[in-house]
């Protein structure tokens, strides 16, 4: 079974997650280059692509896409990948470090919304969503303290606990996941 991860992140935290999976489950890896890339550009939806990936998605089972959610939205960056590679996608894994939590997932600024807009573009290509949010890393009087999980980024000095946990969980579920 041959899986990708392919990631864009800001900050470096999903770069850092994309790293982690990939090392779980030594597989490639590939960052995802807006042709611009200029965040305000972005927020305001001024996208203009990225540039070709070096891998043939085609010759994967499974793409594993890593990256953030801002304002509620499919990334400009990550819709980009989702609608230049559709045809080459075979089965596709969303996932994401981000800032809202698990209990306000369809909220709307959650995740939750973004998996549905994956799952909208792709179909049944779209096979798993898994969120890491910040907030995992952060004591419990800080989890949903915007101020301190836009300053928070995924390392290896607070990648432990229950974010750990759940990573485990997620390679384990990404290596017998039927495709
Ligand atoms: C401008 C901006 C808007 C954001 N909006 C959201 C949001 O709507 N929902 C969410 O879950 N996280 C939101 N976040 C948090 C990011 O998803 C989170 O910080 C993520 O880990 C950043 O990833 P990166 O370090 O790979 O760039 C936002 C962050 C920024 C900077």
């Amino acid at each position: 079974m041959k899986t990708i991860v392919v990631y864009y992140s800001n900050k470096g935290s999903n770069k850092y997650l994309a790293e982690k999976i990939s090392k779980s489950l030594v597989c490639e890896i590939e960052e995802i280059k807006p042709r611009l890339n200029i965040f305000l550009l972005f927020l305001m939806s001024i996208h203009l692509g990225n540039r070709s990936l070096k891998h043939d998605m085609k010759e994967f089972d499974k793409v594993i896409l890593c990256g953030p959610i801002w304002m509620g939205k499919l990334i400009p960056p990550l819709r980009s990948f989702i609608t230049t590679y559709f045809q080459q996608i075979n089965k596709l894994i969303f996932v994401t470090c981000c800032g809202s939590t698990y209990a306000k997932k369809d909220e709307k600024f959650g995740h939750g919304l973004v998996f549905k807009e994956v799952g909208n573009i792709l179909k049944d290509k779209c096979i798993y969503y898994q969120a890491f949010p910040i907030g995992l890393v952060l004591p419990d009087d800080k989890k949903e303290d915007t101020d301190a999980f836009m300053k928070t980024h995924l390392n290896d000095e607070n990648f432990k606990g229950e974010i750990q946990e759940r990573f485990e969980s997620f390679i384990e579920k990404v290596n017998v996941i039927p495709v």
